[in-house]
């Protein structure tokens, strides 16, 4: 494995403490956001080269050691699929669980639900579409057939007290059917939000959106499932991550996903790039005055280890800033 290289200097990582000049629209910011990290699930899941399994607990726990309040660890989903994640098991055990932190994994069925618990898991992530297709190629079912799924597994969770999360996939666009009605979007994260998800996940899993598309599927949706319930789970394809979920934090929302290093993507949605960088977030945050409780410091060095493991640059520009210096 890699050893970590102390490389990461400290002036950057001091700016983003400063405080931001305070303007009237940053009083409609929440003042604390909780940061569910998705670079061990979101971000290896899409990497073609096996990634092993002591690296992957490596990422884990410096990423609980750098303070993020939810790390989503890994997928129960079939290893035929996604080949990367074939080592759920070996991971969910293997990792520090740091009092106070959840780290729940993505199950697409009864089957990966048990396997989750019997692995130790204590919250599990559901997930769904806006796009029929995307459905299809993603879970191979319908999106009625999906929600069936999903009951068995909500059924299931509160039989062994397990958390439910729910992701909503594709509500700004889909790689296969392209726009996606915001009524839509509201209607399935309604379904979600009443079976019992304690909170949705909004994903533009292409990174297509623009701030106005998210503020009106937002306001969709925010008159269907109470805004303490959302979050947002923005992709970088098309370089409007941070933006869309600034739009999404002037909303209210204040549960954000991203992946550290930037890394992720779906490898059943064609184009997709990886998530908004937490690193990028993080620093945003800090500069609004916006409390998250991650050690940004920590942070990159956990970026820097995932990249010189997978051998590439990082995707988040407060790192490439940070090793210029
Ligand atoms: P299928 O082939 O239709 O399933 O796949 P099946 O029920 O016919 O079973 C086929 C085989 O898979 C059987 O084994 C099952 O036992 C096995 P066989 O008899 O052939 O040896 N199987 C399983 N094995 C392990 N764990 C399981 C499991 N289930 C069945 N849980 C299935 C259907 C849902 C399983 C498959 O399509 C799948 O695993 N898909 C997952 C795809 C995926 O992980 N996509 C990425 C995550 S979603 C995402 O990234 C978006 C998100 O980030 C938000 C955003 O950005 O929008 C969350
Ligand atoms: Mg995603």
């Amino acid at each position: 494995m890699a050893t970590v290289r102390k490389a990461v200097p400290r002036r950057l990582v001091r700016l983003a403490s400063l405080r931001a000049v305070s303007t009237s629209s940053a009083d409609t910011f929440p003042k604390q956001v909780k940061i569910v990290e998705v670079g061990p699930r979101d971000g290896l899941q899409n990497e073609k080269s096996i990634v092993p399994t002591a690296v992957k607990i490596r990422l884990i726990d410096m990423l609980s050691e750098a303070g993020l309040p939810v790390v989503e660890a890994t997928s129960f989903v079939s290893p035929k699929w996604v080949p990367q994640m074939a080592d759920h098991t070996e991971v969910l055990k293997g990792i520090q669980k740091f009092p106070g932190i959840n780290y729940p994994v993505l199950t697409p069925n009864l089957k990966g639900f048990e396997a989750a618990v019997a692995a130790g898991a204590k919250e599990v992530s559901v997930f769904v579409a806006v796009s029929e297709l995307f459905t299809k190629k993603n879970i191979n079912c319908s999106i009625d057939e999906s929600f069936q799924r999903l009951d068995m597994i909500v059924k299931a969770a509160r039989a062994t007290n397990t958390a439910v999360r729910g992701y909503v996939s594709c509500v700004l666009g889909c790689p296969y059917e392209g726009k996606m009605s915001p009524a839509k979007v509201a209607e399935v994260s309604k379904k979600l939000y009443s079976m019992g998800c304690y909170e949705i996940s909004l994903g533009d899993t292409i990174g297509v959106g623009t701030p106005g598309i998210m503020k009106d599927m937002l306001s969709a949706v925010m008159q269907e499932v109470p805004v303490s319930a959302l979050a947002v789970h923005c992709h970088d394809t098309y370089g409007q991550a941070l933006a869309n979920t600034l739009m999404a934090l002037q909303m209210g929302v204040s549960v954000v996903d991203s992946s550290v290093a930037g890394l992720g993507g779906c490898p059943y949605a064609q184009g997709a790039s990886g998530n908004l960088a937490t690193e990028d977030l993080v620093y945003m945050l800090s500069g609004l005055g916006i409390h998250t409780g991650v050690n940004l410091q920590k942070l990159l060095e956990a970026g820097h280890f995932i990249c010189q493991v997978l051998n590439r640059k990082t995707s988040s520009k407060v790192a490439q800033a940070c090793s210029k210096l």
